[in-house]
């Protein structure tokens, strides 16, 4: 069963600090929209297009970047996975789950590295135009934990590799993006399990994006 005609999808992100269970949840959130007879494309960020995991490559595997220029690669990767898969899906009627999004490169690049707030709005507005999130699950977890899962799976990136300040400040700022965005953000208890985190994303998506899910 397709979409109803004319009905756009519905676009949540998934933000947090390292191992929070991002990658878990969008996983068990797309399977279980799925099952309730929803379109939904689960995508990820940076990457998510042929271009955008291109430019993945060199975020990840040079630098370190200044950190406009840093801002600007994921803006640029964001804009090729906007323009190509997520508004492209969204407009076809299918929701879309996305491992992170802007709210990443406000507090990675931003609190993390000393972008200004101003900068990354400009870039936002450049290069997303008037796209937004319908709702961000914020996965919230003490940076010690999340690192520590994230470092047990041995393949740690050079985000992961920053000190204990780094993924503080991350966290804190994606806390205050949240308290700044109440209608768009719901924190979550990313210390509880992976049943209970996906109960506690479905109990938000019902309550603000008002489905049966
Ligand atoms: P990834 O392996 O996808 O990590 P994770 O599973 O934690 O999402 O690597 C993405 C890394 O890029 C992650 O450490 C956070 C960082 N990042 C930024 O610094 N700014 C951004 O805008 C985005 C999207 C990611």
């Amino acid at each position: 069963m397709g979409p109803e005609p004319g009905t756009r999808g519905r676009f949540i992100t998934l933000e947090g600090g390292e191992g929070a269970g991002k990658t878990t949840l969008s996983r068990a959130l797309t399977a279980k929209l799925a099952a309730e007879g929803l379109p939904v494309l689960r995508t990820r960020e940076p990457g998510g297009a042929p271009g955008a995991e291109a430019v993945r490559g060199l975020i990840l595997g040079h630098g370190p970047w200044d950190p406009v220029a840093e801002a600007m690669l994921h803006f640029a990767a964001r804009r090729e996975h906007v323009a190509r898969t997520i508004l492209p899906a969204l407009e076809a009627g299918i929701w879309v789950v996305c491992d992170r999004f802007a709210d990443s490169t406000l507090a990675y690049q931003g609190a993390g590295q000393g972008l200004s707030r101003e900068v990354w709005e400009t870039l936002c507005d450049l290069a997303l135009g008037t796209l937004r999130p319908d709702l961000t699950l914020v996965l919230d977890l003490p940076p010690e934990r999340g690192m520590g899962r994230a470092l047990a799976r041995g393949d740690a990136n050079r985000y992961e590799m920053q000190g204990a300040d780094f993924h503080a400040r991350v966290r804190a700022a994606f806390l205050a993006i949240a308290a700044h965005e109440p209608g768009r953000c719901a924190v979550l208890d990313a210390s509880r399990g992976p049943q209970e985190v996906l109960d506690l994303s479905l109990a938000a998506i019902r309550e603000r994006l008002g489905i049966a899910a």
